[in-house]
């Protein structure tokens, strides 16, 4: 059993707690820091918590606490960082990590020289659905991973300091754009290094100094490319998709707004149908268990087990890091319209990898370019001669 710390009792806060306590887990807050001394006390008295303070240290150097969980704004995370390493504390961090790199690098080198346990919280990856088609396509029946999108866009964030681009560092793009890169970085290889970002970022809606939509390239290194489109001003609820295609195959995942639960009503209910929804009338797609379905559960097993057997967990600090870079430069590109290089100090993946052969061998003499069955009944191979490089076709 592990005993947390939370650091934080808001929106996410109270997420976390309800997917560590709310089943018959055997994890449990111990501590819990709010800015306001009522709120804490709020949260403790919701989640039985023996500690409830405004004061952040008091929650981290808790000589009860095995493990921080950070749950603050975005300029908050470093400075929560920086006591757990002084403590000695085992650290999870929700996202993004940082609000640049260079935060995000610090905070890395913080818990690696500090010899703690560093989780990064990216709960995108742990979705069941996820989870079922990386096994696939680790697997191989993707064949070689070519492009990987990944989607999240809704109406805005619900409290003020998102909006302040001081306190988040950017907007959706560092916002939802993490969890987009991330998932399309473990599709595509975390060993991959990111080369290069195109990006447009817009306000388009909202008056506020940060943007409100973006849509990006990230490039690898062995040619695949990656893609997130996020926005603050999508209308209808969280849209969380991906899509990704293969040598072999494709996956498309609808994560949120289409899970197979199709719902009318007048309206005759509670208000809350699901994370972002902007309605509670009319035909509603509501979610089963959104912890679940949202990958915190899985998520924590993951950060837990890793714990205790003294192992990394799947998603560390160093991929925040890395995150956090691809995202500098994606708002690098967005000022200057030209692919931005991404600039990683630290890079443990491989180096100097090319793209793989794409060439089939169809005989001796040709490669096979496409092989098809017509609905006339014709069976036809496009051909490639390896020698002259003319194309013909065979029909059969
Ligand atoms: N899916 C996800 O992983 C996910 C979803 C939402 C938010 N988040 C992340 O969680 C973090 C917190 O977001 P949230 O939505 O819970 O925010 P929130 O505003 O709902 O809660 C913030 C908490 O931090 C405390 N706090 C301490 N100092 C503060 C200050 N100076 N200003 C404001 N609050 C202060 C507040 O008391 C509150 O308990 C952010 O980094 C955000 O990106 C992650």
């Amino acid at each position: 059993m592990k005993k947390i710390a939370m650091l934080g009792s808001g929106f996410i806060g109270r997420f976390y707690a309800d997917s560590l306590q709310g089943y018959r887990n055997k994890d449990k807050i111990v501590s819990v820091y709010s800015r306001k001394a009522d709120s804490a006390k709020k949260f403790a008295a919701d989640y039985q918590v023996e500690h409830a303070t405004d004061n952040m240290e008091a929650a981290i150097s808790n000589a009860d606490v095995d493990v921080v969980c950070i749950a603050l704004p975005n300029h908050l995370h470093e400075e929560a960082v920086q006591l757990c390493c002084r403590h000695k504390k085992a650290v999870i961090s929700t996202k993004p990590l940082g609000r640049t790199g260079e935060e995000a690098k610090r905070m890395l080198e913080a818990v690696e020289s500090a010899g703690i346990f560093h989780g990064y919280l990216e709960d995108l990856v742990y979705t069941p659905k996820f989870l079922k088609a990386m096994e696939t396509v680790r697997k191989g029946a993707l064949g070689r991973i070519l492009w990987a999108k990944s989607r999240e866009t809704h109406p805005g964030p619900h409290s003020d300091w998102f909006w302040n681009i001081e306190l988040a560092g950017g907007g959706c793009i560092l916002d939802l754009g993490c969890h987009c890169v991330e998932i399309a970085r473990n599709y595509i290889g975390k060993d991959i290094r990111p080369v290069e970002v195109m990006c447009w970022a817009d306000t388009q809606v909202k008056p506020i100094d940060a943007e409100d939509h973006g849509i990006g390239l990230v490039k690898y290194e062995n040619g695949a490319i990656g893609q997130f489109e996020v926005s603050w001003t999508f209308r209808g609820g969280m849209d969380l998709r991906d899509e990704v295609m293969g040598t072999e195959g494709t996956i498309w995942i609808n994560s949120f707004l289409r899970t197979g639960f199709e719902m009318f009503t007048t309206g005759k209910s509670g208000d809350y149908v699901a994370e972002k929804a902007e309605s509670n009338s009319g035909w509603l797609f509501p979610v089963g268990d959104e912890l679940n379905e949202l990958g915190y559960n899985h998520m924590f097993m993951d950060m837990f087990n890793a714990m205790e057997q003294g192992i990394q967990p799947k998603e560390t600090f160093y991929d925040g890091y890395v995150v956090n870079c691809i995202l500098d430069a994606a708002y690098k590109s967005a000022k200057t319209k030209q692919w931005e290089p991404v600039k990683l100090d630290i890079w443990r993946g491989k180096t100097g990898v090319g793209k793989d052969s794409h060439l089939t061998d169809y005989d001796a003499d040709h490669y096979l370019v496409k092989e098809e069955v017509t609905h006339y009944g014709a069976k036809k191979w496009i051909l490639k001669n390896k020698r002259t490089g003319k194309i013909s076709e065979r029909v059969e």
